[in-house]
């Protein structure tokens, strides 16, 4: 078989990952119609429970989603108006919506120009007074120095939270994503590395005082054990059964899909001329999941569409950086040189579990003869 035998590579396919779990979740799913136990359902329990294990976490508390998972951590630690949280401003909008939600202003941090993530001289530029907290984002499934970055928000009396929505089940020196900070915020957004069949998200935690308010908020602000009793101003934002039962089913994979991620990675990185498309780089101390297969280019638009034509898919993971978003602009302070020009040239590839050795190969070579030889940034 040649390369062009392959023929076209989608950016994502969800297909082979549902075909793994299908005949488990209808059986489970029969058994949730039988039982009409949609909500708070043991497939909830059994899932947090194995999933916090997972993460290094004693709690585990399933959400609607990873927006509602950041928003409701932050306004259960306490953080409100007149407080800000730093944040990367390269990441998905949900980031810094999670803290205006929680009525606090998002500070928009600068990233390291070779990780593009978060390092310590990025977050003391963005600290205030007025700071709290940040959220430290695991971008693309991988983790920058999360020993460097707690100890630099220990030092400065600040609340750590990751945001682990690209991050399941990636380490650092070790130590899994969400067991740095006083929480660990997960989505399971369909596309994620352990995707739902539709919205769900979760928060990790070894905060026994943390977890129950989060898990009061994200049920109306319910007492314990009551129906009727509001302790405190909550949402409804309750993971389901159906959709912990497609979560249970699928995390004893996600071990051999991160692996299968990693394997697809290194065709990408062995098979791509550096001088014409740059990975991101990984830390040593990382051992990323790679939700996202990213490399960077001049005249990124260009290198998409010829991929396009070749049938290839990409997406750019993101176009805009937040602090230059329409409605978050107000909380700018400054240009963030490094993200901006990242967001420039970033191009993500094509990368699932189920995706052919064959086809990452096709796609590298593609990108050799769609990138501009020498020109990458
Ligand atoms: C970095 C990041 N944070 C937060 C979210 C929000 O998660 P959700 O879409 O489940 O609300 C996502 C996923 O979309 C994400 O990639």
């Amino acid at each position: 078989m040649t390369l062009a035998d392959v023929g076209t590579v989608p950016f994502l396919d969800l297909q082979p990952v549902t075909e793994a779990v299908r005949e488990e979740v209808l059986a489970r799913w029969s058994t949730i119609l039988d039982e009409c136990s949609f909500i708070h359902g043991e497939p909830v329990r059994s899932f947090e429970k194995r999933f916090a294990a997972v993460c290094g976490a004693t709690h585990g508390i399933g959400t609607a989603n990873g927006t509602d998972a950041l928003h409701l951590t932050l306004r259960a630690l306490g953080i409100g108006a007149g407080d800000e949280v730093v944040v990367p401003t390269n990441t998905f909008v949900a980031t810094a919506e999670a803290v205006v939600l929680a009525g606090a202003r998002p500070s928009f941090a600068d990233v390291d120009p070779s990780t593009l993530m978060l390092t310590p001289a990025s977050i003391e530029a963005a600290v205030t007074p007025r700071t709290r907290a940040v959220v430290v984002v695991h971008l693309y499934g991988q983790m920058g120095d999360l020993t460097a970055v707690r100890a630099t928000t220990e030092r400065l009396g600040l609340l750590l939270v990751e945001d682990a929505a690209q991050a399941h089940d990636a380490r650092w020196e070790g130590r899994p994503a969400g067991s740095f900070g006083v929480a660990g915020c997960f989505s399971f957004y369909p596309g994620k590395n352990l995707g739902a069949f539709g919205d769900a998200g979760a928060v990790v935690t070894s905060d026994d005082w943390l977890a129950d308010r989060i898990r009061s908020m994200r049920d109306h602000g319910r007492a314990q054990g009551s129906h009727h009793e509001h302790v405190l101003v909550g949402s409804n934002s309750r993971l389901d059964s159906l959709q912990a039962a497609v979560l249970d089913a699928k995390l004893r994979f996600l071990p051999a899909w991160n692996e299968e991620r990693r394997r697809l990675f290194d065709v990408y990185r062995e098979g791509i001329d550096p001088q014409a498309a740059r990975p991101v780089d990984e830390l040593p101390g990382s051992l990323g999941v790679r939700h996202l297969a990213v490399v960077r280019v001049r005249d990124r638009d260009d290198v998409r569409r010829a991929l396009a034509e070749r049938g290839v898919g990409t997406g750019i993971h993101y176009p805009t950086p937040c602090h230059l978003l329409p409605p978050y602009t107000q909380y700018a302070t400054g240009p963030l040189p490094v993200a901006e020009a990242a967001a420039r040239e970033v191009v993500s590839l094509p990368l699932y579990p189920g995706m052919r050795r064959e086809q990452a190969e096709r796609v590298a070579a593609l990108v050799n003869d769609c990138a501009r030889p020498g020109g990458a940034p």
